[in-house]
């Protein structure tokens, strides 16, 4: 192909993918100069106006002339906003990689140019596109999830940025595959009440889960906890939530002080891809030493059976049925499920292994989205000290 004369200029109106020009040089030699962009692309730190010049009218230019790599400026509210290329491979495949300015991000631009390049490598013939990005890049992989890139498989040390080796993700989608997503990606919405607050985990909030989960009660009764609990168990925990909700499995809060923001505790809701039954899930929870007696986790728990029983046109988990398992002995954990209206239904005989060695009896609750569920009792502030 010509440059840039056989460039085909893709629309979907909002954002066209076209030819870069030399006046792209100075927005993307910008846009590189961005810690995201450099977190995530193998572009050169420092990035120098040079490598700018270079990439835009040496190496653009050759991947199309000799069809090794099709790259676009991607053109959005009239501004170049990033670059977006496909590189052919041998048997009808190839990969795509992009980037786009941070003023733009946000706005879809990325998943309009992406469903624009994919469109136009199936009509090129391609059998399949593969996009990969490094684990943790969150964005990215949303991007492509809202594409119809599926299969997606972590390959530990699959990439490499300027000689380092990174943990990768990597999906794709196939000619004939619906370019929609595939499966959910929950949201954790907030969820305010005058007791408690339901927010996403954060960053910050490793300190106070690593001190509910090293306190002593948490591991006695959550066996499978790391032991001792240390604050790297805490973030690997919470980043942990993200792959949950993206993989559509869980939903996990940090139940927060409506007042503080201080994190008193964490309710899940899981098990949303039974193979059996998908329209289950399990509810489980820890809280903090602190938040104990006061009536939080019950008041927590409510929300997220609200949250789960929600339809998911209405934004929620659309569940019909949600069960709930606590050990032998913790009665403040069944407490919480019975304050809640679930109806024990048995106990399953010595299925929840100890630390000791020994293992309990698990009682096993029930909760129909058509229960009746009682009033909230009036309990205590969870202020109350
Ligand atoms: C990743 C990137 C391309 C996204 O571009 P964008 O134009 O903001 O993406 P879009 O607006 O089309 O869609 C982004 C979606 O991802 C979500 N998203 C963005 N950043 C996110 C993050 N850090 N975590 C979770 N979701 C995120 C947005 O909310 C949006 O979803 P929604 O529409 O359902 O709300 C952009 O951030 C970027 O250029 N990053 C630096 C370079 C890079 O990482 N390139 C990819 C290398 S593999």
């Amino acid at each position: 192909m010509r440059f840039p004369e056989d460039v085909p200029t893709l629309t979907d109106s909002v954002v066209t993918l076209r030819a870069h020009t030399a006046a792209d040089i100075q927005p993307a030699y910008d846009v590189c100069q961005d810690p995201e962009m450099q977190r995530w692309t193998t572009v050169p730190v420092p990035y120098e106006w040079q490598h700018a010049e270079q990439y835009l009218t040496e190496f653009i230019p050759a991947g199309w002339r000799e069809g090794n790599s099709w790259a676009w400026a991607i053109e959005y509210d009239g501004r170049y906003a990033g670059t977006i290329d496909l590189r052919p491979q041998e048997g009808n495949v190839g990969e795509v990689g992009f980037a786009v300015a941070p003023w733009a991000r946000g706005n879809g631009v990325m998943t309009r140019a992406l469903r624009l390049a994919v469109k136009y490598a199936f009509e090129q013939g391609w059998d399949r596109v593969t996009w990969r990005a490094y684990v943790g890049n969150w964005g990215s992989r949303r991007v492509a999830w809202k594409c119809g890139f599926r299969n997606l498989v972590t390959i530990p040390a699959g990439g490499v940025a300027r000689g380092v080796r990174k943990d990768e993700w990597v999906a794709s989608i196939a000619r004939d595959d619906e370019p929609e997503p595939q499966g959910n990606w929950w949201k954790v919405p907030v969820i305010e009440t005058d007791r408690v607050r339901l927010r996403p985990l954060r960053g910050t909030d490793a300190k106070r889960v690593a001190e509910a989960c090293s306190d002593e009660r948490t591991q006695k009764w959550l066996a499978g906890l790391p032991n001792p609990y240390q604050l790297e168990d805490a973030e690997g925990f919470i980043e942990g939530r993200l792959e949950l909700l993206a993989s559509g499995e869980a939903v996990s809060w940090a139940i927060a002080d409506p007042e503080t923001d201080e994190l008193l505790g964490n309710v899940s809701v899981f098990d949303l891809k039974n193979r059996i039954d998908k329209t289950m899930a399990e509810v489980g929870y820890w809280a903090h030493p602190e938040a104990r007696g006061r009536g939080v986790m019950s008041a927590a728990v409510r929300s997220a059976i609200g949250h789960a029983f929600t339809p998911v046109e209405d934004g929620g988990l659309g569940r019909r049925r949600l069960v709930l398992f606590a050990a032998e002995g913790n009665t403040a954990s069944q407490r919480v499920a019975e304050v809640n209206g679930f109806t024990r239904t048995g106990r399953q005989r010595a299925a929840s292994p100890g630390r000791d060695g020994e293992f309990r009896d698990l009682h096993c609750f029930d909760l129909l989205a058509t229960d009746q569920r009682p009033p909230m009792s009036p309990g205590k502030s969870p202020r109350t000290p």
